[in-house]
């Protein structure tokens, strides 16, 4: 039986106010990890509160980080909130579609044309090892397709009963707003944090739709935990220009200020770090993701914190003061 955290909505959809970013499980993305650290860690953070689940099928290799997630839920299906992305994994014959992207990505390629998510959500399915998906986003916008049209498809497996609820994630305000006209958004995915501040139209119009925010990288890919002094071989950070030795280095000093508030609140930087996140907005549902059993704990915790508004401005304040090394992240 999993503990309780404080619940949350996302359109209709009900959640723990921390979720649990999967990413992390797959090997490559943060370095080595094996499957069975992977099933452990998840279902740590399950019995600990985050029972709302975010993976992709572009996680990993062939979806591994989706059927990490399925093995995990196996036998507490109905326990989970299961969210998934599509449009990374495209199939053969099919054309990749590519747009630049900033961070440590460079240019990524996806294919979210409608012919081909039906077959998309089957095989995540398949991965997931179950018959339904709580949450599904095109992972990104398709350049080449209008995203209305991509959605349109996704709809129809919400009316075959395939999917639950329908996300958008790396969209802009407009891209959200067409894509409500056509069927209800419960969720925005985007990142945002203490060192990657939301698109305030974007947050505007989620607002203005009743749509949740899923904020990805909520602790700034470990940055704002403050325990990330070097980025190892075979992380992907090495390619993101805020963590070059230089810049991490600056950083880490540039935020010494946000790290004493959280000393003098007793409790740790990540926690600060996810505690503001849920005070920006009652529908705000960050999605940190850990390897580790002790972090995944602190960072549930973060979900019952009540900060002062003293407290909150003396935030805004330190952030106002911060200039980033690196520049922008996407
Ligand atoms: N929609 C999108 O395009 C998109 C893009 C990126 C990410 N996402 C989603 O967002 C989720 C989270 O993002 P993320 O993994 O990029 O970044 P994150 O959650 O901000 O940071 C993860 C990193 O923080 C470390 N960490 C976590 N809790 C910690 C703690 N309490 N103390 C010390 N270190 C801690 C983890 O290491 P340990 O394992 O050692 O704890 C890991 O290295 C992903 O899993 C994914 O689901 C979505």
């Amino acid at each position: 039986m999993s503990q309780q955290l404080p619940v949350r909505h996302l359109g209709k959809l009900a959640v723990p106010a921390v979720g649990y970013g999967a990413m992390v499980l797959s090997p490559g993305v943060y370095g080595e990890i094996d499957d069975d650290r992977a099933v452990t860690a998840l279902r740590h953070a399950f019995d600990s509160g985050a029972t709302f689940v975010d993976t992709s099928d572009g996680y990993g290799a062939d979806g591994h980080n989706e059927r990490v997630v399925g093995e995990a839920i196996r036998g507490r299906r109905d326990e989970v909130v299961v969210a998934t992305k599509f449009g990374f994994r495209i199939p053969e014959g099919a054309e990749a579609h590519t747009f630049p992207v900033g961070y440590a990505f460079g240019e990524l390629a996806v294919n979210a044309e409608p012919r081909y998510v039906r077959g998309y959500a089957e095989q995540s399915l398949r991965n997931l090892g179950t018959d339904v998906i709580d949450l599904y986003y095109p992972h990104f916008p398709d350049p080449r397709v209008p995203l209305e049209d991509t959605v349109g498809a996704v709809a129809e497996l919400v009316e075959a009963g395939l999917v639950r609820h329908l996300g958008l994630s790396n969209v802009t305000a407009a891209q959200l707003r067409a894509a409500h006209a056509v069927h209800p958004v419960a969720a925005v995915q985007t990142e945002w944090s203490m060192w990657r501040p939301v698109d305030a139209d974007l947050l505007a119009a989620a607002r203005e739709l009743g749509v949740g925010i899923v904020a990805w990288s909520p602790l700034g890919g470990g940055f704002l935990t403050g325990t990330v002094t070097e980025v190892k071989e075979g992380d992907f950070r090495q390619n993101a220009p805020r963590f070059s030795a230089e810049n991490l280095a600056a950083n880490n000093d540039r935020y010494a200020p946000v790290r004493a508030i959280a000393d003098d609140l007793g409790i740790t930087p990540g926690q600060l770090a996810l505690a503001w996140l849920l005070h920006q907005d009652p529908a705000v549902v960050p999605i940190p993701g850990s390897r580790t059993p002790a972090h995944i704990d602190e960072n549930n915790e973060a979900g019952r914190i009540t900060l002062h508004p003293d407290t909150l401005a003396r935030i805004a304040a330190a952030l106002e003061n911060v200039d980033v090394a690196g520049g922008t992240l996407i």
